[in-house]
């Protein structure tokens, strides 16, 4: 349940609105960051989760680097105090305009998807006059085992370089003056809860890495990305997700050279369970089969459910009177506007406060006008 002291103050806030519990998200944070710092590994948080201001300045503070994919994300990064040292730079359509921007920051690194990106790099980086530290991504070839849309590291997938290219692409950067490998970068995909995929991960990289240094290449650095998935279900009694196992698990299956730093990307681990979008019920509809709870909330605030079959957990915050059954649904007109089906909730009323919860993470950042809607704003536990 969220905390039922913020309920009254909800009340005098217009809906939707997001909803976010600082004091959850630098808990969830410093636990990151303590956790990783164990084995001297280094997160750059993946702005595209939440590129919300106020967290981003809450994350570079408790140590976090950046993890970008637009130029627009890496401006975002620096104005909110991300040194460009620490930012990282991944997409596989990164254009002139993007690479030059990226260049002038002077940031950690490109995370390169394809030969035609690095010869690219290569040439705006000699128009400078510069040098650029890039990373080949490889393309795994592991299955994440989560959404077919948040899954990236099949061979069927469009991003990052296979193993079949290897050759060709070292032989290629070999040849090149103006970029500088420095790392290998691994994303297989989002939302992953099965612990196992982390370990054939590792052992996929381990077997890379020996690729490369046959080549004569060994890197000082190495990204395995983020992906680290939270319980949707339960968002009270998993409010942090399991760092200390996660990280574990590559300290005992990941080998690294002498003095290669580990990097990761996470994003939805981070900031996952701090948000919530709080709704108001604008009218309950009782059918034959079904009983509707109507909120001013839709698909345009939230798209997870309707793009991904997401579930969010919905919470009534005014009502402890017996739950019934209803779908949850928001006011657009689409059929997929739905945020849950046949779900228990304490009985509801017109006027009630429901909180779609877990909404921390590709929620705000996803929403549209779609029906000419307000975008929602954004509220914070220390503030309001
Ligand atoms: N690094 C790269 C290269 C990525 O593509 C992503 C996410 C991340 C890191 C961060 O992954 P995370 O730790 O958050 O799983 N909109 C979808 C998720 C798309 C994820 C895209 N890439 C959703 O709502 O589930």
């Amino acid at each position: 349940m969220l905390n039922q002291s913020f309920t009254e103050k909800f009340k005098k806030i217009q809906t939707p609105f997001y909803f976010y519990d600082i004091e959850l998200l630098k808990k969830t944070a410093q636990t990151a960051i303590a956790e990783a710092e164990k084995y001297g590994y280094k997160i750059h948080y993946a702005l595209k989760a939440n590129s919300n201001r106020k967290i981003l300045k809450t994350l570079k503070t408790i140590g976090f680097g950046a993890d970008c994919v637009s130029a627009n994300e890496i401006i975002r990064a620096a104005e909110c105090g991300f040194d460009a040292k620490h930012i990282a730079y991944a997409g596989v359509g990164k254009t002139d305009r993007e690479i030059n921007t990226a260049l002038d920051f002077g940031i950690f690194t490109f995370n390169c998807e394809s030969l035609p990106e690095i010869e690219n790099i290569n040439k705006l980086a000699a128009e400078k006059g510069k040098t650029a530290d890039i990373a080949i991504r490889i393309n795994p070839n592991v299955d994440a085992h989560t959404h077919e849309y948040i899954t990236t590291g099949l061979e069927e997938n469009k991003f990052g370089i296979s193993e079949w290219q290897f050759d060709e692409v070292i032989n290629k950067i070999k040849s090149l003056t103006n970029v500088n490998l420095i790392s290998l970068h691994f994303h297989i995909g989002s939302q992953i809860t099965d612990m196992k995929v982390f370990e054939v991960l590792c052992s996929r990289v381990n077997q890379i890495q020996k690729i490369f240094e046959n080549s004569g290449i060994k890197l000082p650095h190495l990204n395995v990305g983020g992906g680290l998935g939270v319980d949707y279900q339960n968002p009270d009694t998993n409010q942090i997700v399991d760092f200390k196992s996660y990280f574990e698990i590559f300290n005992k299956h990941l080998h690294l050279h002498d003095n290669q730093q580990l990097h990761f990307e996470l994003g939805r681990a981070i900031v996952g369970q701090c948000g919530s979008l709080i709704t108001q019920v604008v009218y309950v509809k009782h059918g034959r089969q079904k009983s509707f709870v109507i909120v001013d909330g839709g698909m345009s605030d939230l798209i997870r459910p309707a793009l991904y079959k997401a579930y969010h957990k919905p919470e009534n915050l005014t009502s402890a009177k017996a739950e019934q059954i209803y779908d949850i649904v928001g006011p657009i007109c689409e059929s997929s506007d739905c945020f849950a089906k046949n779900e228990k909730l304490n009985e509801t009323q017109r006027g009630d406060l429901i909180a779609i919860r877990s909404a921390g993470a590709y929620c705000e950042i996803m929403a549209s006008q779609y029906n000419l809607r307000e975008l929602p704003k954004a509220y914070y536990s220390d503030e309001i």
